[in-house]
């Protein structure tokens, strides 16, 4: 589709509200500018000469955004899950992610995370790389390539982390300003620099301050882990006993939210304070209760940080989570919350496909600007989902048709997707 005008015409499907599913059969899904003009059931008389992409019985839902997954750890997907966070990060993680100070071998496995990314429903994710400034520059090209419109972190690590995979805090602040540096003159169009400290236990107080120097000079975003685990809690208290709460580590330099826009992978153990923080600091979160599981972390009370008008999006965390299929967190969202609420706290009700579908579209995609719905001004990005693999003998409205997609769909489903107005190439 090309011009300035077109037009999607199927079973548009999207959220306005976080409960509650808006939903046009057989409808008109109108783009002006890379930009959602409206929603209509008949098309208005003065639209009648732009080109329309009829998808028949298809599904067209908003683009999905992942919040939090590590590019790296593709490689591994699906492999040696028998572990707890501190101990898979040690066994599997680190030895994958040294990697990629090889080019050669960072070239061929971010193509083939980069090739499954475009083919996928998403359209706008955050993604952590490496310590590795050239590896992470070519992640970032592939990424360009796909369309799909991303922010990429170089990770920093200048503690706790093996002789392999380490930095000095002068190597780990040079590196990261000579990335943006890069970033800046390659001039890409949807790929975009993100402050990456991995965690506090890789990072020293004197590296943060430096990266809140480089969040000022450059207006950087920041991605990070929090209130992940209960090893991971207890080591993060013994490295930081100053900290009140886990938040602290990142909020004493300016690095949680306000004037840096942030967001933080996890927060199982966030309290009441901490959830105030984020609140009051404007943080998203990003849940990810495939890795939650896998790595036994636990499950985050979602339904609290909703009820308390939060950002909260989903991520898949790969390779903490199997699988870059935000179909599958989805699911995996309503499961987690429904064994909360059997064995944990039955305070907190589960959680709906109508409020899981709105975190993987607008809830996440409010971190990229006004994303994740087709209200009008939003960004045009679409995902056009063809169901016809899944036979039933009885028919289904479309909201059916949408929660069997939650459970059922993978990229086999996805028939086209646009991000901006843009089509991207699936083949
Ligand atoms: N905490 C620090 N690094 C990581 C990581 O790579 N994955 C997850 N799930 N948690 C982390
Ligand atoms: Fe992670």
């Amino acid at each position: 589709m090309n011009g300035p005008v077109f037009i999607l015409k199927g079973n548009i499907i999207y959220s306005k509200e976080i409960n509650k599913f808006t939903i046009c059969e057989h409808g008109y899904l109108v783009c002006r500018d890379g930009y959602v003009e409206g929603v209509y059931q008949t098309l208005p008389f003065k639209l009648g000469g732009y080109p329309v992409h009829d998808y028949g019985d298809c599904l067209i839902i908003p683009g999905l955004t992942d919040l939090h997954i590590h590019a790296p750890q593709y490689s591994f997907r699906g492999l040696g899950m028998d572990m707890e966070l501190l101990e898979w990060l040690e066994a599997n993680t680190f030895p994958e992610e040294a990697k990629y100070k090889d080019t050669d071998y960072a070239k061929k496995a971010y193509k083939i995370f980069a090739d499954s990314m475009r083919k996928s429903a998403t359209t706008r994710a955050c993604i952590f790389a490496t310590i590795h400034r050239p590896a992470t520059l070519l992640l970032m090209d592939l990424m360009e390539k796909t369309g799909l419109d991303t922010y990429v972190g170089k990770v920093n690590m200048d503690r706790n982390s093996p002789g392999y995979l380490s930095e000095t805090t002068k190597e780990s602040a040079e590196e990261t300003l000579e990335w943006v540096k890069d970033v800046y003159h390659r001039k890409y169009e949807n790929t975009h620099p993100i402050l990456t400290p991995r965690f506090t236990p890789t990072c020293t107080d004197e590296l943060m301050e430096e990266l809140k120097k480089l969040q000022m000079r450059y207006q950087l975003p920041l991605q990070s882990h929090l209130s992940e685990n209960q090893s991971e809690m207890a080591w993060v208290k013994e490295l930081c006993p100053w900290a009140e709460i886990y938040a602290d580590v990142y909020d004493r330099f300016g690095l949680f939210g306000a004037d840096c826009p942030t967001v933080m992978a996890h927060c199982v153990y966030s309290d009441d304070r901490e959830i105030g923080r984020m609140k009051e600091n404007g943080v998203f979160i990003a849940h990810c209760p495939e890795s939650n599981m896998n790595v036994s972390s636990g499950i985050a009370p979602v339904r609290k940080f909703l009820e308390k008008g939060l950002h909260v999006g989903l991520g898949s965390d790969v390779a903490g989570g199997s699988s870059e299929n935000l179909f599958r967190a989805m699911a995996h969202a309503i499961q987690a919350s429904k064994l909360r609420w059997r064995v944990q706290d039955d305070s907190l009700e589960a959680l709906t496909a109508e409020e899981v579908f709105y975190m993987a579209t607008k809830g996440g995609g409010a971190f990229f600007g006004k994303v994740g719905s087709f209200e009008s001004g939003y960004d045009f990005d679409a995902v056009v989902l063809d169901d016809s693999r899944f036979k039933s003998p009885r028919p289904l409205d479309i909201r059916s048709r949408l929660e069997r997609m939650l459970y059922l769909a993978d990229e086999r489903e996805v028939h086209a997707k646009y991000v901006k107005g843009k089509e991207v190439d699936l083949s």
